[in-house]
């Protein structure tokens, strides 16, 4: 199959709803990644987002809604009855934007959405690319991000054609997504609720509007934990290069690595690192990262080290990425990086 990345325009997203609409598959921009949409009532057409991605069908997916009115997805039963605590008040603070709410499954969800678990994850993206096909198509878009399997997520149009060259028809390009990763995934299934994926909105952030404690679920301890959020393997978004997470900001700069800097450093050799936060905006490292991970994956070294992530309030989101995307941990001592394999069990 040819893929086409095309720029945003009305012919393009017509195009775009009518292969939607004849159950394919397209890829869109959305402000956190971009997503690999398909019409989410429809199985046939879900089934082939897992067959593009190479996703286990275990992986559930986030459901994509037109409208932030929780009302409407019960009346068409996308949610059951009756809707949980707090996802009133969360969808209209938060909603377009990038939380996902864990809330019970609606009938007309397939079971491929959502993996079999009588629970859908639903969000409400903000991007005017996005909100433009929701609103034509009039019903829910499934949606992962649109990588390949434990790959890395696409934050620009060319790094959804080298995930998915051949393998989908067409590639909306929107430019680079503004926010850079994923959403926040929210089960409301638990008291209190339980942040299952750190994103750009934080357990304070939510906390604040419900009134009430927001736990955070610790680190998946193993990849065959299937429950409660499959998706939540420990390896994920990880380039083929080995990637080592520092204890202590960087120093040296031995030849045959990559290093990736998070404040800029005097002494660093401008061939081989690259700057998460140039500006000291902690959401610019976020936009970065993927970007950064993927570029570094392609010069073929031997290894790519990280500098530790300050504290701040995308910290734990940033944090949960580079832990599940390293192969392990390293510090510089002796004149040598002394590295510490991460343990996955
Ligand atoms: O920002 C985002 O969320 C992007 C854009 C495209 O919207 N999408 C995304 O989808 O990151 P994906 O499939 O890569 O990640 C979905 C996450 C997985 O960790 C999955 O396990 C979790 O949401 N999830 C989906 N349905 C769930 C459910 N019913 N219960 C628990 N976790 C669920
Ligand atoms: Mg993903």
């Amino acid at each position: 199959m040819k893929t086409r990345i095309v720029p945003i325009s009305a012919s393009s997203l017509r195009e775009a709803c009518q292969i939607l609409q004849g159950g394919d598959l397209v890829a869109f921009p959305t402000e956190t990644v971009y997503g690999l949409g398909a019409l989410g009532l429809r199985s046939d057409a879900v089934q082939k987002i897992f067959h593009a991605k190479g996703r286990p069908s275990t992986d559930p997916l986030i459901l994509h809604l037109p409208s932030p009115d929780l009302n409407q997805a019960v009346t068409h039963h996308w949610m059951a009855a009756p809707i949980p605590p707090f996802a009133n008040e969360l969808a209209k603070k938060f909603w377009p934007g990038p939380l996902t709410m864990v809330v019970p499954k609606g009938a007309k969800v397939p079971l491929e959405v959502t993996a079999g678990l009588g629970t859908v994850a639903l969000r409400v993206p903000a991007h005017p690319v996005a909100e433009k096909l929701l609103q034509v198509l009039g019903e829910p878009l499934a949606a992962p991000s649109a990588n390949r399997f434990g790959r890395i997520s696409p934050t620009d149009a060319s790094a959804v054609l080298q995930e998915l060259e051949g393998k989908i028809p067409l590639i909306l390009d929107g430019g680079p997504c503004p926010h850079g990763i994923e959403s926040t995934v929210l089960s409301l299934l638990s008291d209190p609720p339980t942040i299952l994926r750190p994103g750009s909105i934080t357990a304070e952030m939510i906390s604040q509007i419900i009134q009430t404690e927001v736990l955070l679920r610790s680190q998946p301890r193993d990849s065959k934990s299937a429950l409660p959020s499959p998706g939540m393997l420990e390896n994920h978004y990880a380039p083929q290069t080995p990637l080592y997470l520092c204890s202590a900001p960087i120093e040296s700069f031995p030849s045959s690595y990559q290093f990736i800097l998070y404040h800029r450093r005097a002494a660093s050799p401008q061939a081989q690192t690259y700057l998460l936060c140039p500006d000291g905006n902690p959401s610019t490292a976020a936009q970065n990262l993927y970007r950064i991970l993927r570029e570094a994956d392609q010069v073929g070294s031997q290894a790519i080290f990280i500098d530790p992530i300050p504290d701040s309030p995308w910290a734990p989101a940033l944090r949960d990425r580079l832990h599940r995307a390293s192969a392990g941990t390293a510090n510089w001592a002796n004149g040598q990086w002394n590295l510490r394999p991460r343990e996955t069990t």
